[in-house]
């Protein structure tokens, strides 16, 4: 903290008002929910996302709400869209300084998956983590001290789940990678964290317990092999990951670096 205008407008000291963000996967869901949270603290956001549809939608009620957010149509799997997303900032925002990766290939094969269902699980989940995390890091300011990266996990990159074979090795990989890049990333002052999410209820786990499991919210966190396995006996809403992810970005996590924070109601502790 430096002055009296960051004690008013930063009285904890989160120092994030002000920075610019960059959020894969933010036009929905969790994504969604991490560029609400970071515009209240005070962030400009740029939305990266494949889905023109639902970050129009969302870029515009943000705007609404007054927030500066921008959305960038790109796929993080590719290698041009992504330099030409960063590109696109507008240019009186500050150079990024602050991203969350939750863009992810939503592949759930076993031993049977073919090259193609690698490819959909990992070009999204690994090649594009890396991809983006690159272009943020060449260009992050020379002094990039504060600079912070939150990678999504799962408790699923922590266990073994029938069928999830293509996913889970993709999220095993997030810890990896996190680990990897804080090591390389941390002589700058930039620190990498990420965050394992239990169950989280969104459009896509309400539709799939729905249609698949024929159970609403209730009777899936009443079902023992459901919500039972987790310690809260519940599902989490994206806003409860949305707020450790802002604060493993924010000042207040200036010495954690490198490692991965359980979001999932005790569900990895047993
Ligand atoms: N929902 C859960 O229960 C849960 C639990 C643990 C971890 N996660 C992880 O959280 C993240 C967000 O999941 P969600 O459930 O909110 O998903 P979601 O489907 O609601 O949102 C994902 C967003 O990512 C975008 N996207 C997908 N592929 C992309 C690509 N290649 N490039 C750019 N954007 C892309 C989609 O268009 C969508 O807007 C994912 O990494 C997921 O694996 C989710």
């Amino acid at each position: 903290m430096t002055d009296m205008a960051d004690m008013t407008t930063d009285p904890l000291g989160r120092g994030l008002s002000g920075r610019t963000a960059v959020v894969t996967g933010g036009a929905q869901g969790i994504g969604a929910a991490v560029v609400t949270r970071l515009c209240a603290e005070g962030c400009r956001v740029l939305v990266l996302d494949t889905s023109e549809e639902h970050g129009k939608a969302a870029v515009e009620r943000w705007r609404d709400q007054g927030h500066e957010v921008h959305l960038a149509v790109a796929d993080v799997a590719d290698e041009h869209a992504v330099r030409d997303a960063f590109a696109a900032l507008p240019p009186t925002w500050p150079a990024p300084t602050l991203l969350v990766n939750l863009a992810a290939g939503f592949v759930f094969k076993g031993l049977d998956a073919t090259r193609e269902d690698w490819r959909a699980a990992l070009d999204p989940t690994l090649i594009g983590l890396s991809l983006v995390t690159r272009e943020f890091a060449a260009g992050l300011p020379p002094d990039a001290s504060g600079a912070a990266i939150v990678n999504m996990a799962s408790i699923s990159a922590h266990i073994a789940q029938s069928g999830y074979l293509t996913y889970n090795t993709g999220k095993a990989a997030v810890l990896g990678f996190t680990r990897c890049a804080a090591q390389e990333l941390a002589p700058r002052g930039v620190r990498v964290n990420s965050v394992s999410p239990g169950t989280v209820w969104n459009a896509g786990n309400e539709r799939y317990h729905r249609e698949v499991l024929g159970l609403d919210r209730a009777a899936a966190e009443a079902a023992p092999e459901h919500g039972g396995r987790f310690l809260l006996g519940r599902f989490a809403d994206p806003e409860e990951v949305a707020a450790p992810i802002a604060f493993l970005l924010s000042a207040e996590a200036a010495f954690i670096t490198g490692t991965d924070l359980p979001v999932d109601g005790g569900y990895l502790a047993v």
